[in-house]
Formats: structure tokens, sequence, C-alpha cells
């Protein structure tokens, strides 16, 4: 049997599209107050049997901050994907983001140490990687250091990385992914989702800087892979491409048919500081207007993917491609 957590968000309902497509018995956690409305809507983008395909999951009611609440969903399992965390970029909810992601992921490690589960692939990001200070490509071996700068969610990520890392020295056989920007169909309202929604709504500004991006189908390709591979011990960053925002956005415009970003949301224009803010904090900056957001907010990171391209093969769907899929099916919505 194999486990979900996060089934109900963006990455975790593509996982659990994926593993039931190709046969497996998936179980799979949600919250007494959890929306599946995404979730179905996901799969129906890519089936007309939507309804057959969700009734195959098993649900199982768990918070996992509440231990008790994993014991009879972690029974039998033998393979279990970690996607949930709590995403946001709010500095209101660093206490927050820190309890339910680190003290969840811990809790999830000490259940698959528990219940002798086979492998464990915990969902990080490439917010719990060290950034490289003079601009070079970011790799696997960056060290994380503490900072000022770093938000909430990359402390959250960090220190649940940390939980997993643990684990594996308790024995836990597990890999770590860490995905840059994920796009992808649904979730139109929240996080690297709401780009798209927001350019097709006419958004005239861009910003400076770039980051790296992935397909929503390409995470869940390389976490398959990793969990039914050899490989264990190791983290992987998982990155189709390294794009300007500029150049991103234009090919959202593009495919949207809609009037391409034409202008620049500059720190130095205080009337438009907070466009700057609201636009970078969609790709995981802090929302808070300091003289230290506007500065990373203009930052390009460079992400390297050799590692995982080399232990799997992988091709990258092109970020236009994903572009283009994805606001096909906006435009279904
Ligand atoms: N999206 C990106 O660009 C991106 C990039 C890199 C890494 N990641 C990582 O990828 C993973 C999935 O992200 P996503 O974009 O799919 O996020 P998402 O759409 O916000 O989904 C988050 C999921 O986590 C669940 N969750 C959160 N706290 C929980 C708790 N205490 N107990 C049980 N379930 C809980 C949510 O359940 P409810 O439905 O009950 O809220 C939801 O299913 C996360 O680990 C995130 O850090 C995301």
């Amino acid at each position: 049997m194999i486990l979900v957590t996060g089934g109900t968000g963006l990455l975790g309902s593509h996982l659990l599209y994926f593993l039931l497509t190709s046969g497996k018995n998936v179980r799979a956690l949600k919250r007494n107050s959890s929306d599946l409305s995404e979730l179905k809507r996901v799969f129906s983008f890519y089936s007309e049997n939507a309804d057959e395909l969700l009734s195959k999951i098993e649900w199982h009611n768990a918070d996992i901050l509440i231990p008790e609440s994993l014991e009879d969903a972690f029974a039998g399992v033998s393979f279990v994907y970690h996607c949930a965390a709590m995403v946001s970029f709010n500095p209101d909810d660093k206490a927050k983001l820190i309890k339910n992601n680190l003290n969840g992921t811990a809790n999830i490690v000490d259940a698959c140490i528990q219940y002798h589960v086979k492998k464990l692939v915990h969902v990080s990001s490439t917010a719990a990687l060290g950034k490289s200070p003079d601009g070079r490509e970011v790799s696997e071996e960056m060290i994380w250091t503490p900072d000022d700068q770093n938000t909430g969610y990359s402390i959250s990520k960090f220190k649940s990385e940390m939980e997993v890392w643990r684990g594996m020295e308790e024995g836990l056989n597990m890999v770590i992914v860490n995905p840059s920007v994920i796009l992808g169909p649904g979730f139109w309202s929240k996080g690297s989702s709401l780009i798209f929604k927001k350019i097709n709504a006419g958004l005239r500004f861009y910003t400076t800087g770039g980051t790296g991006f992935v397909g929503v189908n390409d995470v869940v390709r390389s976490m398959v892979y990793l969990m039914e591979s050899d490989i264990s011990g190791e983290r992987f960053i998982i990155n189709s491409e390294n794009l300007s925002y500029k150049n991103v956005f234009t090919m959202m415009a593009e495919a949207a048919g809609v009037r391409v970003p034409n202008i620049e949301a500059t720190p130095f224009l205080g009337g438009l500081a907070w466009r700057l803010d609201t636009i970078k904090s969609w790709f995981g900056f802090p929302r808070a207007i300091t003289k230290e957001a506007i500065a990373a907010g203009r930052n390009t990171t460079i992400y390297s993917n050799k590692k995982v391209v080399g232990k799997t093969n992988i091709k990258f769907e092109s970020i236009k491609d994903v572009i283009l899929s994805t606001t096909k099916y906006l435009k279904q919505t």
C-alpha cells in the first residue's frame, strides 16, 4: 500500500492521479477541513472517468500534527510520499509554518520508522537549499545558512529536511526532492498557480530577477522514479529551466492571448513597490515591503538539475509547453 500526504494539494493531486492511472493501491490523508473540489477538478482535466478514479482512493482523516490520527493510516503501508506542508509567505505565519511543517514531518518520519515503511519520498523545496553568494548555480551540495532574509517557509522546509535526515540516521530508507517553482493546472487561487489567473486577468507589471521552474507532472515522475529506484539517503533538485520572471510572464500572457505585462515594477518607484512585493510573493518571497524583501525580490537564483537528470535520465518538459497546457486547462475552468 502507498500512502500520500497532502493529496488535496496541487502536487499531491497530480501524484494521486499518476499513481491511480498506473494501477497502484493508494491511501491518502485528508483533514476534516480539507476541500476536495480542486483535486476533483484536476482529475477531470485529465480523464473522462475522474469519478471512477477518485473512488479508488482510500481516504484517511488525519492531521500530520496529531500522531494518534496517523496510526490507522500507516497500518499496512510500505511506501510514503510526504507532500503535505503549509505554504505561505506571509511573515505573520512564520511560527505556524515552522510548527506545522517541522512537527508534522517529524511525526511522519516517526510513523515511517514505527510502521517499518520501506521508503519515504519527502517533498522539500529549493527554499531549503543554501543561497549562492556569487550568483553561481545552486546545487544539492549548497549548505543552508541562517540569515535574516530567510522566510518562515524556507526555515520550515529546511528544518523539516533535518527531520528526514534524522530519520535516515535511525534506519529510514528515504529520498528528498527539492522542486523549484511548480507550475501546473488547478488550484488557481493560491500559490504558484495564482499567477496564471492574474496574467489572464490583465496584469501589467513584471519584476526583474528570476528563478527555477518545473512542471508538476515532471515533479511527480521524478518522485515515482526515485521511490522505485534503489537510491536512498540523497536529495535531488527538481528543476526544468531557470528563467526570468519577465520571460515567464510573457509566455503566460502569449499563451492566454492577453496583453504582455510590459511595465517594470522597479523597486525605485516607491508607488510601485507594493506591486513588486505582491508579484514576488507569488513566487516565494516575503510579503512585507521591507528593504530586504525588495532586495531579495530582484535576485536571480539559478538551480542545477544535473544530478536528477544524470541519475534518472528524465527529460523535463519545457516551461513553454507547461504554460501552454496549463493555460488550456485554465480556459476550460
Ligand atoms: N507549489 C510550489 O511551487 C512548490 C515548490 C517547491 C516545493 N513545494 C512543496 O510541495 C509540497 C506540496 O505543495 P503544493 O503546492 O501542492 O501545496 P498545496 O496545494 O498548498 O497543498 C498542501 C497540502 O498539504 C496539506 N497539509 C498541510 N498541513 C497539513 C496538516 N497539518 N495535516 C495534513 N495535511 C496538511 C494540505 O491539506 P488541506 O487540503 O487539508 O489543507 C494540502 O493537501 C509542499 O511540501 C511544498 O512545500 C511546492
